[in-house]
């Protein structure tokens, strides 16, 4: 059940708000998920009543149509009863002000980019923030170690730790969370689940969208920032930790850290590291401009636009593992998987012919599938091998990833969001990389929009 009575979202008239977060939350109310909460806007923007509520409907329409009459009923209730608040959030009093009219608990989202947040939250005394306030921090959470630090500080001299959610939808995304039903809730993979038998773990997750009118927010991020540094360090984590005594928040929680404390990527950055910007290409007949010519782009920034990483965890179960993570736009073929290449076997049997290649466990992000390739003998001559897939489609949750996180910040669960340390120190990871690249020490190389990366760069 809910414990939140009211829902505030600063960043209102923004894209997020209406792309992910009303949608997120339209699942939750019409499926009876937040029944009795209220909805509440801000934003810069001098929005009329009438263009928050076309919004709201906008981005209810899809769960409204899958909707029973209850779930519209719900759904009603809650626009119609909304509001739409102009502020400067980063002006003393102007946000206090307005939680001091709300109907609490209040949950507050920031979805605002991480410089506005701060000075929100500094604009926030903490006689102004009631007992049961949530603090939702929208990704990124910070842009340095050292933002990261500072915010955390703020914070938490407004609420106490468990109060505050640091969202990273990928949490909320059901084959993410599926690493954990599959790792620890079957005998076969556990005892194999180490450097011992694992050769490597790679995490991908190419887009074959570009820029998409993002510069604003990308060309300042780029694609270590934007995904590699929050999303794929947490899924990361997920294939890495050890096993947890329950999946509650502190248990969970801990083992992701733990494991995360025990990640670096090593120097030479030139050879862990590579990194490269689209240039003018066209993906499935759609054209691309080159990057650096996208409107709203510094080409001088040098952003990348593709990165890969190869993170290391020092501790006694992957010691020389790579975790190799991958992200990038504007290429031709999606692929959002990880894969779990194993060991090759031992010895083969004299007498095998055809493929001879490792198993591996591929779990894809969206269609929601888990692989497993292995070697069998094939039709024909026995003793040739065949390379065989198991294949299952992995069921969804029936919430949005934004729905999944949101209900955790509604019901009072951190569960899905991120912790204050780990937050900072997936940036501890990543710091060295960003100031080498920012040295020049790895070559920002070029690759067509619609291809499959760089040339240089192996398949
Ligand atoms: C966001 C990034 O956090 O995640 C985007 O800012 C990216 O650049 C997106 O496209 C991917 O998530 P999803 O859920 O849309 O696949």
């Amino acid at each position: 059940r809910i414990t939140v009575k009211t829902l505030l979202i600063l960043g209102a008239s923004g894209d997020l708000t209406g792309r992910l977060l009303l949608p997120g939350l339209a699942r939750l109310v019409s499926r009876g998920r937040a029944d009795g909460l209220s909805l509440v806007g801000a934003g810069s923007d001098a929005w009329t009543p009438e263009q928050w509520l076309e919004r709201i409907e906008e981005s209810f329409a899809d769960a409204h149509s899958q909707a029973e009459a209850y779930g519209r009923r719900e759904l009603k209730r809650i626009r119609e009863s909304s509001s739409y608040h102009q502020l400067d959030v980063t002006a003393e009093g102007q946000l206090a002000g307005l939680l001091a009219q709300l109907e609490g608990p209040v949950a507050i989202y920031f979805a605002l980019p991480p410089r506005v947040s701060q000075l929100a939250c500094e604009a926030l005394a903490p006689g102004q923030v009631p007992a049961g306030t949530r603090l939702v921090m929208e990704k990124p959470f910070g842009s340095s170690a050292e933002s990261a630090r500072h915010l955390n500080k703020t914070l938490a001299a407004l609420a106490p730790e468990d109060h505050i959610h640091r969202v990273d939808h990928f949490l909320g995304k059901a084959t993410v969370l599926n690493i954990l039903g599959l790792r620890f809730a079957n005998t076969f993979l556990e005892p194999v689940w180490n450097r011992e038998h694992i050769e490597k773990i790679e995490i991908v997750f190419d887009e074959d969208l570009a820029l998409e009118g993002r510069a604003r927010y990308y060309d300042g991020a780029g694609a270590l920032r934007d995904m590699i540094q929050s999303h794929l360090l947490q899924i990361m984590a997920l294939l890495a930790i050890e096993p947890p005594a329950s999946v509650e928040e502190r248990d969970l929680r801990d083992a992701v850290a733990t494991v995360l404390r025990a990640g670096s990527i090593k120097a030479p950055y030139a050879k862990s590291t590579r990194r490269a910007r689209y240039t003018a290409g066209s993906i499935g007949g759609r054209k691309v401009p080159d990057y650096a010519n996208e409107d709203g782009v510094d080409a001088a920034r040098g952003t990348e636009t593709l990165a890969e990483v190869e993170v290391q965890i020092d501790n006694w179960r992957w010691q020389g593992v790579p975790f190799i993570l991958r992200s990038g736009k504007a290429l031709g073929i999606k692929r959002k998987e990880a894969v779990v290449t194993f060991r090759p076997v031992p010895h083969l049997p004299r007498g095998f012919t055809g493929v001879d290649s490792p198993n591996q466990l591929r779990i894809g992000f969206g269609p929601d599938t888990l692989q497993f390739d292995v070697d069998v003998n094939g039709p024909g001559d026995v003793l040739s091998l065949d390379r065989a897939t198991l294949e299952a489609e992995l069921s969804g949750s029936e919430l949005l990833p934004y729905g999944e996180v949101l209900e955790g910040v509604l019901t009072g669960d951190p569960l899905l969001s991120v912790r204050a340390d780990t937050a900072e120190d997936c940036w501890r990871i990543m710091e060295p990389v960003l100031k080498a690249w920012a040295r020049d020490s790895a070559p920002l190389e070029e690759y067509a929009a619609g291809s499959d990366g760089p040339d240089s760069w192996p398949g």
